[in-house]
């Protein structure tokens, strides 16, 4: 039967690569974010609405099983940067963010991992971020908290769902090229990765790709970083 992979964050970016990646694997795809338009693709069903909203996370999760008829795999990709230094966040920017990348989180998590236990098996993968541990000079609290808490809940749902048969993993990426920073910075951007440069998103698409395939790989954060987060 084609497997089925659900894709937060979609139209545009990581998400967007994410997509692609799981058609070329053959998957049927349930693409969503707040503005995604329908596809030409009829293996691509896409689904508007705002991650944070659980009506949204409800009106997925059983589009995709009734369209698609199962859910193998979930991609929590949705997520936004605020990069304010950390007294300046107001209360608009920290529902902002914990709407999407914890709230967004979730709902979905919660509905998609209940539609995998009842045929004990499946693979989420959390986009989180190489963000942890601070980077000198940059205003990264409000993402450290967020996906800080993902790396953590990830190791945790691991261990949780091991046993029925679900894979829990993230993808932690490094500054990378898409739409959430803009180009006049990227140069800068780069030079705070050992490799020199930003990352691209079909790398942390590829990342997600060794992931579905890796068989024996649960509770991992594999850093497509660029070296950031070596010797830390
Ligand atoms: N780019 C980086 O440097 C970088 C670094 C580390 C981690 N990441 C993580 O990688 C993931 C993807 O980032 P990206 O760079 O591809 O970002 P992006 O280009 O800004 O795309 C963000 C995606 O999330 C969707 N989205 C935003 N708010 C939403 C909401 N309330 N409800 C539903 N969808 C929403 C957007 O679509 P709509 O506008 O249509 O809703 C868009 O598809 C994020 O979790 C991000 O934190 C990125």
């Amino acid at each position: 039967m084609t497997k089925v992979a659900i894709v937060t964050g979609a139209s545009q970016g990581i998400g967007a690569e994410i997509v692609l990646a799981f058609r070329k694997l053959g998957y049927r795809v349930v693409a969503t974010s707040r503005t995604i338009k329908p596809s030409e693709d009829p293996n691509i069903l896409t689904v508007a609405g705002d991650i944070g909203d659980p009506g949204t996370a409800q009106r997925i999760v059983s589009e995709a099983v009734t369209q698609f008829g199962r859910i193998d795999t979930l991609v929590n990709n949705a997520g936004i940067f605020i990069g304010k230094p950390f007294t300046e966040n107001n209360i608009e920017d920290y529902n902002a963010v914990m709407n999407v990348n914890m709230a967004g989180f979730f709902h979905i998590t919660k509905l998609t991992l209940a539609e995998m236990e009842k045929h004990s098996s499946g693979h989420v993968v959390n986009i989180t971020g190489s963000i942890d541990n601070g980077i000198s000079g940059g205003h990264t609290a409000l993402a450290a908290l967020t996906k800080g808490g993902l790396n953590a809940v990830t190791r945790v749902l691991a261990i949780e769902y091991a046993k029925k048969g679900i894979r829990v993993n993230a993808v932690a990426p490094g500054v990378t090229d898409t739409p959430m920073h803009s180009k006049e910075h990227h140069e800068m951007l780069g030079s705070l990765h050992p490799l020199g440069r930003i990352g691209k998103a079909s790398e942390v698409a590829s990342a997600v790709v060794f992931l579905e395939s890796a068989e024996f790989v649960t509770g991992e954060i594999l850093h497509v970083d660029g070296g950031q987060s070596a010797g830390r």
